[in-house]
């Protein structure tokens, strides 16, 4: 069984011009498996979107070997296979809709898997459905606002039915409701499909329903496990510049005023919980 992901060893410079290497990223291995998900959080330009872009193929790593699924992203000639296995959001919309209709941007990718034109109508329909866009499937992707482009690419990356989703703060723009929506819509297909995913945010909050957090920090991985693990340690975090979840900064802010709280609480309704049982053991 493959890998969905598999970094190894992977080094990445952008072209520059001058000579001297800049490594976004350096010396990444990292495995995600298939029906896994994974968070992946890091300040502002330690290599997450670089990450994505190399997970996705749109990048090839300078150094090492990414594959997708069994997939090596270098090789050109399963450029297609790969296509249909991986599909990727980032979180500025308007460089990633190319059509003139909403309906037709969202039908974009399945076009170009070949699938019959039932097919292509039925998961449109489904995509548009899930990030509520019905109504707006004749409307040109330029004209909607930032929430509502960001809503069309995922609607697309859906259509995808890909094996391996990776969202890159994609979304970042959404209302709280179409926030919920879209995370509910991709809870589901993760639970029924299998499929696996790669959440990047900077809202540590939304990545406690994860298998595993990734940090990164300047282009290098500095931590990896449970959220329960990760989150143990906020202090580490705290320096290399993250928010730690809210609940978490409230409980280390009620272990310093003297609670006896175990460091495994992470969710709102733990913290309750155990408060609760403190509060009536008193
Ligand atoms: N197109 C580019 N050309 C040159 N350097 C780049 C390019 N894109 C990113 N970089 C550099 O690579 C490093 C990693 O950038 P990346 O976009 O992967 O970070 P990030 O973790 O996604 O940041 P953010 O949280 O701001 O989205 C940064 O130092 C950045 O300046
Ligand atoms: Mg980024």
């Amino acid at each position: 069984m493959h890998a969905a992901v598999a970094y190894e060893g992977v080094g990445y410079a952008y072209p520059d011009g001058d000579g001297q290497p800049m490594w976004a990223v350096r010396g990444v291995t990292l495995t995600v498996a298939c029906g896994e998900w994974v968070a992946l959080v890091g300040p502002n330009g330690s290599g997450k979107s670089t990450l994505a872009k190399l997970a996705a193929g749109l990048l090839v790593p300078t150094e090492g070997k990414v594959t997708v699924c069994g997939i090596p992203t270098d090789d050109e000639s399963r450029i297609g296979e790969l296509r249909s296995r991986v599909a990727v959001v980032f979180q500025n919309p308007d460089n990633q809709l190319v059509a003139p209709t909403v309906e037709e941007d969202v039908a974009f990718g399945p076009e170009n898997l070949g699938l019959a034109p039932e097919e292509i109508r039925r998961r449109v329909d489904e995509a548009l459905r899930v990030t509520g866009l019905s109504a707006l499937r004749d409307a040109p992707p330029h004209r909607l606002s930032g929430g509502q482009k960001q809503r069309v690419a995922i609607a697309g990356a859906l259509a995808m039915h890909p094996e391996v989703l990776v969202l890159d703060e994609a979304t970042a723009m959404l209302d709280p409701q179409g926030r919920r929506e879209v995370w509910a819509t991709v809870r589901r297909l993760h639970r029924e499909r299998g499929m696996t995913v790669l959440f990047i945010t900077h809202r540590l909050e939304e990545t406690l329903a994860a298998d595993r957090v990734v940090v990164v920090a300047d282009g290098r991985l500095v931590a990896s496990g449970p959220p329960r693990e990760v989150y143990a340690d906020p202090g580490r975090l705290e320096a290399l510049g993250l928010d730690v979840p809210p609940v978490v900064a409230l409980r280390e802010r009620l272990i310093r005023r003297g609670l006896p709280l175990s460091r495994d609480v992470v969710t709102r309704d733990e913290l309750v919980t155990a408060l609760w049982r403190l509060w009536s053991t008193a």
